[in-house]
């Protein structure tokens, strides 16, 4: 059974499918409607709930998401707090209040999701300027008020000093959460069945004897074919709490990152080591999207505007498979075999992905165009990676998403640069190439042509960025 912490107290729920999400058990089961259901796909922000949970030093980590793509099952042995939760005797919490004395609010139905979102925000303990306020309210759409409101009431919210209720409550909190029972699994009256593993082995038994068992990390992905395609799995498995697959560290010559992990938990390593991925990185999806996608679910997913496997392709990384007790290592450019097509076998899993670290200083640059900043799928997004010894380009790898069915390195761009002189012909040479390399399709994110010309001069851009200085590189590109 998934049990919780509700209005600060145990809740086990009752009525729940496989596929029964948060916001459904909110609304249909327990009639608690302050949580708004908007578009049921991630994008609005309307949704948007808090989940406490331990985290080092006995302390609470608050995170926002997305009730209506997160499953019931994953939030057992987790606080849940709503709106509903947010005033405390009689008294409006600061992010409420916050939005009343900025006017945040006209129509109402996105504030709930608005309120939890500062909320998160506000218990983040992180950078609380005003580009965090940015980010942190990314994946939240008003379509009435306007977000200068908004964002004056966040920035009363970075400016309150003082503590909340919430504070005092951290502790008689843990405590009521390390009092949950661990969960194995629950099943509906026909025997449909939600599992959550928490031991590798379990994970590869489980598939094994049951191939057609869908595997869920953060649902982002799968929870669309449950609100948009209706689906109604016998089995599914969730691999959150699999330790070797939600851990991520440095290794020998390389990162390894578990395949559970979530973008936010992955993050911080890989900005460590590529510091030019943030913008990308910190543009996938929204906070309450980062705070639940997972690496190894965005490369199973093998979609072709998936962001991290062009930052894979670029980076040379690989990934471990295992089957039953089988173990294999691919190289993740033999991963993408055809439009959501991959390597993986019936009941094989992705555990982790190995990151070498680069060799001869190379250069790394990433860029993600969509048709919205904030919370969007990239029309094109290119990740390239070289070298430069004895002024020629080497180690090339340039890897592109949405210019093809699966994520793809152009393999003429690349040929032409490897061991060619580094200057703006030979990068031009290449983008020219590129034509050779990918057909795009049109479609309701970009046309083919637009794709192309994207392609050519974000490759003319990468070289910019490296060789030219900021005032130049300005007077190049818009001169
Ligand atoms: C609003 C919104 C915005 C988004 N923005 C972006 C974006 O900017 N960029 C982007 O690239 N994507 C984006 N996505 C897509 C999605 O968030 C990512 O693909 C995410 O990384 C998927 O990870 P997950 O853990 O949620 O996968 P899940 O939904 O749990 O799983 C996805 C698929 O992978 C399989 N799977 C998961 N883990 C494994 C494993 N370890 N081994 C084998 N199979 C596995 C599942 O069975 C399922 O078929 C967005 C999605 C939404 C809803
Ligand atoms: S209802 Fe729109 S993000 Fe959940
Ligand atoms: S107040 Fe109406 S959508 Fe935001």
């Amino acid at each position: 059974m998934t049990t919780f912490i509700l209005d600060g107290a145990l809740h086990t729920a009752s009525d729940q499918c496989p596929e029964t999400t948060v916001l459904e058990y909110l609304r249909e089961t327990l009639h608690r409607t302050g949580t708004k259901e908007g578009c049921a796909s991630g994008d609005c922000g309307a949704c948007t709930v808090v989940l406490a949970e331990e985290t080092e030093g006995n302390k609470l980590r608050y995170r926002s998401i997305n009730a209506c793509i997160t499953l019931l099952g994953t939030i057992h042995g987790k606080q849940l707090l709503t709106i509903e939760n947010l005033a405390c005797g009689g008294n409006l919490h600061i992010c409420q209040q916050a939005m009343i004395d900025e006017h945040g609010s006209q129509c109402g139905f996105c504030t709930p999701g608005i309120v939890m979102s500062l909320f998160a925000h506000s218990k983040s303990g992180a950078d609380q300027g005003r580009n965090a306020l940015l980010h942190s309210l990314s994946g939240n759409l008003c379509r009435c008020t306007g977000y200068k409101p908004i964002l004056s009431a966040g920035s009363l919210i970075n400016m309150h000093s003082g503590g909340d209720h919430f504070d005092s409550l951290e502790l008689e909190v843990l405590k009521e959460l390390r009092a949950i029972q661990p969960f194995d699994s629950t099943e509906d009256a026909d025997g449909r069945e939600f599992k959550i593993c928490t031991d590798i082995a379990e994970v590869a038994t489980a598939l094994e004897r049951s191939p057609q068992a869908r595997l869920v990390a953060g649902s982002t992905d799968y929870s669309l074919e449950i609100t948009q395609g209706l689906a109604e799995p016998e089995l599914l498995i969730s691999v959150g709490r699999v330790k070797e697959m939600n851990t991520c560290g440095a290794v020998s010559g390389g990162l390894r990152i578990g395949a559970a992990a979530t973008l936010n938990e992955a993050t911080p390593l890989l900005l460590q080591h590529w510091p030019s991925l943030e913008e990308l990185l910190l543009r996938f999806g929204s906070p309450q999207i980062r705070n639940q996608a997972t690496i190894g679910g965005n490369v199973a997913n093998a979609s072709p505007v998936g962001d991290t496997p062009p930052v894979l392709l670029a980076l040379g990384a690989s990934v471990e498979l295992r089957k039953g007790v089988a173990t294999r290592t691919l190289p993740i450019r033999e991963f993408f075999h055809s439009y959501k097509k991959t390597a993986l076998e019936s009941g094989e899993f992705i555990v982790s992905i190995f990151i070498p670290f680069n060799h001869n200083d190379a250069t790394v640059r990433a860029y993600k165009v969509t048709k919205r900043f904030e919370d969007d799928i990239s029309a094109v997004c290119m990740v390239a990676h070289w070298s430069k010894v004895n002024n020629r380009f080497a180690d090339v790898r340039i890897a592109f998403g949405g210019m093809a069915e699966i994520p793809s390195r152009g393999k003429a761009c690349e040929s032409v640069l490897e061991g060619s002189s580094f200057d703006l012909q030979t990068i031009d040479k290449a983008a020219l190439a590129l034509s050779e390399d990918f057909s795009p399709i049109d479609d309701l994110r970009a046309s083919a042509t637009y794709r192309k010309r994207l392609a050519s001069n974000l490759l003319r851009r990468a070289f910019l960025a490296e060789t030219c200085s900021d005032s130049e590189l300005r007077v190049t590109e818009y001169g």
